[in-house]
């Protein structure tokens, strides 16, 4: 008999959750305005929120942080993440930050200017947030395969490089303070840009002169996809992959909280001295002095570990096997979702899961509700909820893809608590056509509403 696939961990410490009654869940969601955000996370039995910040750490990573130096200044910890970023990333310049999207604020208060254009592979919300909020625009330029959940392609996470050359064409050089590809592409369904692509992105924006910026949250994750689907690349180790997909960018801005596997945390890299300089006066306004940037330095020395291992192959094939063995089961359900799998989550497609519903009821959310309602569970939206309204026309924004993010936390649940997940959506499959009325909403945030807008039953 052939020996089945099995996790390269075993688990040291473990966190009770509870179920909980339907009846408790329907008056915990009509009080939380059918909003997920507004759970309290005892309410919830499997959190599928969001894999950012919620993953285990080793006990390599926290017996690091016995070893953090606080030091204000020069701590010795902020040099071991400077050196991991160096040796694993290739990048000179470094500034840390406390999350993300700090260094997106960060580097965009930098580059991003009133009037400026910002292409990439949709853009994730923070990423669009931070360049809306400076009166700039996010063109989108991903390959059209992405917006079809039914097509098989191996990189649905790609730039279309006609259509980036139309917008290099059309704009003036000084009105491009980069280019931002997504690794992966969160938006698009978690999915991959290929070294090829990457490559390709590199040498047109140095014909026209413009930078290119990594949004690398999931960066190993990418590298992971490229090693099993791209040719060339099998033999190759992922600190390998990683190193060339990142000689195709002038910078990158990170969120640690994903693939470097840390409760909190971020940094910008780069390998321009004149804008590191720039950016580093930004950074000790909103985030902190230079050599620690809104982070303790037990977190950056648990943060320099993680990135080691989060790019070890065994760590990146045991988590995406596991997303892969959810989307398995729902595809052996019938449950219509995003393929070929994502690298961090499965995406439900709700347009085609709520056929019998209109756009405009916010299918996506619906079915999150209906989720929690079957199962305790909770996922995000990553739909016209999300999309916001058109800055500009303010209307709402419906994109091509209506998902529901079941995200994957690294090292938190078992292959059992994937099979629950599956069953509670297989339930709510089989009752579909019962769900007779979506969402509307009640109130909303000008930008950036999803986090906290307040919906209720059609
Ligand atoms: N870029 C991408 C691709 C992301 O997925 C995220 C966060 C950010 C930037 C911002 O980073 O949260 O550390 O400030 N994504 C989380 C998610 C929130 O649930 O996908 P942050």
């Amino acid at each position: 008999m052939n020996l089945p696939y099995a996790e390269s961990y075993k688990i040291k410490m473990v966190e009770s959750i509870k179920r909980s009654t339907k009846a408790e869940r329907l008056e915990w969601i009509k009080n939380a305005d059918y909003n997920l955000f507004n759970l309290r996370s005892n309410q919830v039995y499997v959190d599928l929120l969001t894999d950012s910040g919620t993953g285990a750490m080793s006990d390599k990573q926290w017996s690091a942080m016995m070893l953090g130096d606080e030091s204000y200044a020069g701590a010795s910890s902020y040099y071991k993440l400077k050196n991991a970023v160096k040796d694993i990333l290739g990048f000179e310049y470094f500034l840390p930050t406390h999350q993300g999207r700090a260094a997106e604020n960060v580097l965009f208060s930098t580059l991003v200017k009133a009037g400026d254009i910002v292409p990439g592979n949709s853009h994730f919300d923070t990423t669009k947030g931070h360049i809306e909020f400076r009166k700039a625009k996010a063109i989108d330029c991903t390959i059209d395969e992405a917006f079809n959940t039914t097509i098989q392609h191996d990189f649905k996470g790609n730039i279309n490089l006609n259509r980036l050359e139309t917008v290099l064409q059309d704009n003036s050089a000084d009105k491009i303070p980069f280019i931002i590809v997504t690794v992966t592409c969160n938006s698009s369904g978690g999915q991959p840009v290929s070294m090829q692509n990457m490559k390709e992105v590199y040498q047109l924006a140095q014909e026209y002169k413009i930078r290119v910026i990594f949004d690398s949250a999931r960066f190993a994750e990418n590298a992971y996809f490229i090693k099993q689907r791209e040719a060339g690349y099998a033999d190759k180790s992922i600190k390998e992959i990683v190193k060339e997909m990142f000689s195709y960018a002038d910078g990158m801005t990170m969120s640690s909280k994903k693939d470097a596997i840390v409760n909190m945390g971020g940094f910008i890299a780069l390998r321009e001295e004149k804008v590191f300089k720039e950016a580093t006066v930004y950074n000790i306004m909103f985030e902190g002095f230079i050599s620690y940037g809104g982070m303790s330095g037990r977190d950056m020395n648990a943060l320099a570990q993680g990135l080691d291992e989060g790019t070890e192959f065994d760590v990146l094939d045991n988590r995406i096997q596991q997303v892969a063995y959810l989307g398995t089961k729902l595809k052996e359900y019938g449950v219509p979702v995003q393929e070929p799998f994502g690298g961090h989550a499965i995406f439900v497609d709700a347009k085609r899961f709520l056929s019998h519903l209109p756009k405009e009821e916010f299918l996506a959310q619906t079915l999150g509700v209906e989720l929690f309602i079957e199962g305790g569970i909770r996922a995000v939206e990553i739909g016209a909820i999300l999309a916001d309204r058109d800055p500009e026309t303010r209307e709402n924004r419906y994109p091509e893809l209506e998902l529901l993010r079941l995200a994957i936390p690294r090292r938190t649940y078992t292959n059992n608590h994937m099979d629950y997940v599956a069953a509670a959506i297989k339930n709510v499959y089989d009752r579909r056509l019962e769900i007779k009325s979506g969402l509307k909403i009640m109130e909303e945030a000008p930008i950036m509403r999803h986090f906290t807008v307040k919906l209720d039953r059609i």
